[in-house]
């Protein structure tokens, strides 16, 4: 049987798709590809990625506001949120969380009141989070503490052994993609070796962080198979065995 792979973060609503998306989605199952999330990132851009999953059978859609986004929030974009979730294909709230990174995103309390927003929100619709965290790990953690009842994942994890294993017993979820490729990853490789097999997923996040050898590409889930391939080899597996693993648990995760 040919394997199945679940790229469970990706962004083909991205204007670096805008010449050839079409056809590099319907190229995908090809490449074993049966499944791709599209993480939301802006009111517009979680609609229009619910509009590509329903013209796509391998896709479903996560909405919500990017903490980059979050600028110009109000209260009635949650409404908004709150009736997109309700659309068929929609699995998630995300990709929503902090980022601390870029020193002109919006200011970091609005970004922890959008936060707790929208965590709020799929606490209510029982929908699990897909969580962006950069350089934010401390308040993260804080936040996701506030909301025992909520399930989710953080994608492209970058923080330590300590923070993943109290995700893991918290319920959540962990993601890695091409940075986990990146010849200065330090903290993936550690995590990946002692997070246990039924809580890890892989993805893309592409356009953006194109596994080694192809960094510097524009990334699609064609490459996926490099990050199974990288964990593999942490943790002494087949990459096919960690392709069945990450697929199952994408399934699981996302209710599929
Ligand atoms: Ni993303």
């Amino acid at each position: 049987m040919p394997h199945a792979i679940f790229d469970t973060h990706s962004h083909y609503t991205d204007d670096a798709f805008a010449p050839d998306r079409e056809e590099v989605l319907r190229t995908l199952p090809e490449h074993g590809v049966v499944h791709a999330v599209l993480a939301g990132t802006t009111m517009e851009d979680s609609a229009a990625g619910i509009a590509l999953a329903h013209a796509h059978e391998i896709l479903y859609a996560a909405v919500g506001i990017h903490p980059e986004n979050c600028g110009d929030f109000r209260p009635e974009h949650l409404t908004e949120i709150r009736a997109l979730a309700q659309e068929d294909k929609v699995v998630a709230i995300g990709e929503i969380g902090l980022d601390y990174y870029w020193p002109e995103n919006p200011p970091r309390d609005l970004q922890q009141q959008v936060l707790r927003q929208q965590l709020a929100l799929a606490q209510e619709l029982q929908l699990p989070v897909i969580i962006h965290d950069r350089d934010a790990h401390a308040d993260t953690m804080d936040i996701v503490r506030e909301f025992p009842r909520v399930r989710g994942v953080f994608h492209c994890f970058a923080g330590s052994v300590e923070m993943a294993r109290e995700l893991v017993d918290r319920g959540w979820y962990l993601s890695f993609n091409g940075a986990a490729t990146f010849k200065n990853a330090r903290k993936a490789p550690e995590v990946i070796q002692v997070v246990p097999m039924e809580r890890l997923m892989i993805e893309t996040d592409a356009p953006y962080l194109t596994p080694v050898p192809y960094r510097g590409r524009r990334n699609d889930s064609t490459y996926v198979h490099l990050v199974a391939e990288r964990i593999a080899q942490l943790r002494d597996m087949t990459p096919a065995a960690v392709e069945q693993a990450t697929w199952d648990n994408g399934k699981r995760f996302f209710g599929i």
